[in-house]
């Protein structure tokens, strides 16, 4: 708590009450409001969250005016250049980057439990064959719940730790498992002797008929996207895991609500839509069209990949995609991408558009991720399945902050009621 405090007066009644101001180790204070209501009666207004600090946390920070994300502290860019996805996962996860020993053990731990039980494939294998992924990922995850529930107890440190590893490497699985039946295709068993990434693609790709080699190329732009993806601090999905998990609910449950909340064309379904709209686009002369009726508030289209409630600068995440999807491509040989070459007018256009510039609407991390995941052969409908696997280690990182710290509360926040006072109940003949 600084010495700092806010002095609260109610105009109309000229009471005044000290509200205390906390500091975290960087970034704005905030204003602690809990006495508000004992004191004057009063709740706060904030749709969307957008104010509001919902909790404390150790994991995740961002500055959003300069364009700077830390996880534990390391700038995104330290991470993304020198890191592995396993590597971030650790230590997003334990708060510190492990010794070369702990990295092999979390890693070893990972790779034993990436097998799915043959009911959860028997399962996924129930679905329409055009159901979208991210329905069936969020499916088969919430339904984990039925295989691990009187044997996890959120409240003993090794079930919560065996919880994480599980859901962390059957991620993986379970949308390969979706993949290969909205293909028809056999599903493919993991192979533990892969990394994490080789792996995933190993069981999205290979068939059983031919020899599947993982390209290198490949497997290092996946994990360059997943650290890129593993946490957001409090986003939609994330602030979704943790007011889902605060009730108590088994924890396999409030990740597949994170899974729903990230499908959103808001928030993680917008890669998907990127894709979407620069083939809608279609063409750099169509590039003013489609400008226009992103800024035409009575049209509904957005440019999307655009804009964050956080930043108001450059997501650093965009520039290390943009700047990877010249190397992967060109690694790749595809250096002739005309949907990355539309994406890069489409911003260098947006970007110096008034409305853009004065709104401070900038690419976001969905804007160049989808070039590099169609380069992959990753089709469109799984990029935020893509992003979901990353992102589980940041929501059960979360979720692990809050379990273990003693002062949690159940999240239920207030409103402000708008419909009819009370009222006496008629009966029908009479109304
Ligand atoms: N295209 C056109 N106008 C936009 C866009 C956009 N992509 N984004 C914001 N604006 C406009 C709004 O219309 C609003 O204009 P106004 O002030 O004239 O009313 C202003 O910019 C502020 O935008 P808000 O919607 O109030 O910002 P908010 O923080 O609520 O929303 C969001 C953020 C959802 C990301 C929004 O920018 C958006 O819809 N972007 C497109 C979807 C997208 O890319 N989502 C991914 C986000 S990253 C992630 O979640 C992984």
């Amino acid at each position: 708590m600084s010495d700092k405090k806010f002095e609260l007066t109610d105009l109309s009644s000229g009471k005044k009450s000290l509200l205390p101001v906390r500091s975290g180790t960087i970034g704005p204070d905030v204003l602690d409001i809990a006495s508000i209501n004992k004191d004057h009666g009063v709740f706060t207004f904030d749709p969307g969250f957008g104010v509001t600090a919902a909790t404390e946390s150790k994991i995740t920070y961002i500055d959003g005016d300069a364009g700077v994300l830390l996880h534990r502290g390391y700038p995104v860019e330290q991470l993304a250049e020198k890191s592995s996805f396993m590597e971030v996962a650790y230590l997003l996860l334990n708060g510190d980057l492990p010794k070369q020993e702990q990295l092999a053990e979390f890693t070893s731990s990972i790779r034993r439990h990436t097998m799915i039980n043959e009911s959860l494939l028997r399962f996924t294998n129930g679905f329409h064959h055009n159901a979208h992924p991210m329905a069936m990922v969020s499916a088969v995850v919430a339904s984990m719940s039925a295989f691990y529930h009187d044997s996890m107890d959120i409240n003993n440190p090794r079930h919560r730790e065996i919880f994480a590893h599980r859901i962390i490497a059957k991620l993986p699985t379970i949308a390969a498992a979706a993949h290969k039946h909205s293909l028809g295709q056999p599903f493919v068993y993991p192979r533990n002797d892969l990394d994490y990434c080789s792996n995933m693609l190993h069981m999205f790709f290979s068939v059983p008929c031919e020899e599947y080699v993982v390209d290198p190329v490949a497997a290092q732009a996946l994990d360059l996207l997943f650290i890129l993806h593993a946490d957001h601090e409090q986003n939609a999905s994330t602030s979704t895991v943790r007011l889902a998990g605060s009730t108590g609910a088994n924890p396999y449950a409030a990740i597949s609500a994170g899974v729903a909340a990230l499908w959103g064309p808001a928030h993680g379904g917008a890669n998907e839509a990127v894709l979407a709209m620069l083939e809608q686009i279609g063409t750099v002369e169509n590039i003013p069209k489609y400008l226009a009726m992103a800024k035409d508030k009575s049209s509904h289209f957005r440019l999307m990949g655009f804009g964050h409630r956080v930043y108001k600068n450059f997501d650093p995440r965009a520039k290390i995609i943009r700047t990877a999807c010249h190397k992967v491509l060109q690694k790749l040989g595809r250096t002739d991408n005309p949907l990355f070459e539309l994406a890069l007018r489409l911003e260098e256009i947006a970007l110096q558009d008034e409305y853009f510039i004065q709104r401070k609407l900038y690419p976001n991390v969905d804007f160049y991720s989808g070039v590099i995941y169609s380069a992959l052969g990753i089709p469109r409908s799984m990029f935020t399945v893509m992003f979901a696997i990353a992102r589980t280690v940041g929501w059960v990182a979360h979720w692990q902050e809050m379990i273990s710290d003693p002062a949690m509360r159940i999240g239920r926040p207030r409103q402000l009621y708008t419909g009819c006072p009370a009222r006496d109940y008629t009966s029908v003949d009479n109304r």
